[in-house]
């Protein structure tokens, strides 16, 4: 399995924090905010990742995480040329994922489970997508997943609905197999001018090809002045590096 971080964008919701950095660097209690993210991965095994990031910040990106050797992994590096949204950014992953399967987690996730059963999990079904949900109190803040009555099934996912039908957030750690990049080509503008990862998402549901997961420890985003404060109180004086 792949590892794909998405840490392009523009940050502003975070401006003047982000007006000269990527909003990816900033610190989340002892570490910039992408090691969150990278330690998930190796946490879980996965070495080979990919970091999508833009072009006015990739230099700084580099510097910081470098090959990977010092993190015993390997990074490989894609430049988003605009922030056309979390799809657009993924799709330049392709070539990185071939065949195989990929777990993308976006680059301002901070949480505290491991994704390591996770992984287990959706590599257990061998094709289609898994996503990982957790209940929140702000639901129109994010994509908002409807389950069946049986609670088996996601029956779709309404992205910033004003009126949630559910208090399910979608964390942004989503699992794919190859078609992703089918399906991601195949998507058209939002309202808001960006492919999103949640018509992907519900592409997969439409085919009876989505599972989910919950999130047992705290999760939080951390894109906004209060989610950024939420994650850095979440993080504060924890050593990302010792655990999984
Ligand atoms: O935090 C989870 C939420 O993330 C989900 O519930 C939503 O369904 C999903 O759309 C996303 O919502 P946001 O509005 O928070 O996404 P945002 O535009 O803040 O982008 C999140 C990350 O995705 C960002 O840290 C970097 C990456 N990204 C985003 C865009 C728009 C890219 O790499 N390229 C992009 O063009």
């Amino acid at each position: 399995m792949k590892g794909i971080i998405l840490a392009g964008g523009t940050g502003s919701r975070l401006a003047p924090l982000t007006n000269v950095t990527n909003k990816h660097l900033l610190p989340v209690g002892r570490y910039p905010m992408i090691y969150h993210p990278i330690y998930k991965f190796l946490g879980a095994g996965i070495t080979e990742i990919l970091i999508v990031t833009g072009r006015e910040h990739m230099g700084a990106v580099v510097s910081l995480l470098g090959s990977g050797s010092t993190f015993k992994c390997s990074f490989t590096y894609k430049v988003q040329d605009q922030a056309g949204g979390i799809a657009q950014a993924l799709n330049l992953g392709r070539a990185f994922v071939g065949d195989d399967h990929c777990c993308v987690i976006l680059g301002d996730q901070v949480f505290e489970d491991s994704i390591a059963p996770f992984v287990k999990n959706y590599l257990a079904q061998k094709t289609g997508s898994k996503i990982l949900l957790k209940e929140v109190e702000d639901a129109p803040r994010f994509g908002v997943a409807e389950l069946s009555q049986d609670g088996k099934k996601v029956v779709g996912i309404e992205e910033k609905p004003a009126k949630p039908k559910t208090n399910l957030a979608v964390t942004g750690i989503y699992f794919y197999d190859a078609q992703v990049f089918e399906i991601a080509r195949t998507l058209k503008p939002s309202g808001r001018g960006e492919l999103e990862i949640t018509d992907v998402n519900n592409y997969y549901i439409a085919q009876g090809a989505m599972t989910w997961d919950l999130l047992k420890g705290n999760w939080t985003d951390a894109g906004t002045f209060d989610s950024l404060l939420v994650a850095n109180n979440l993080m504060q004086g924890v050593d990302i590096t010792k655990q999984e």
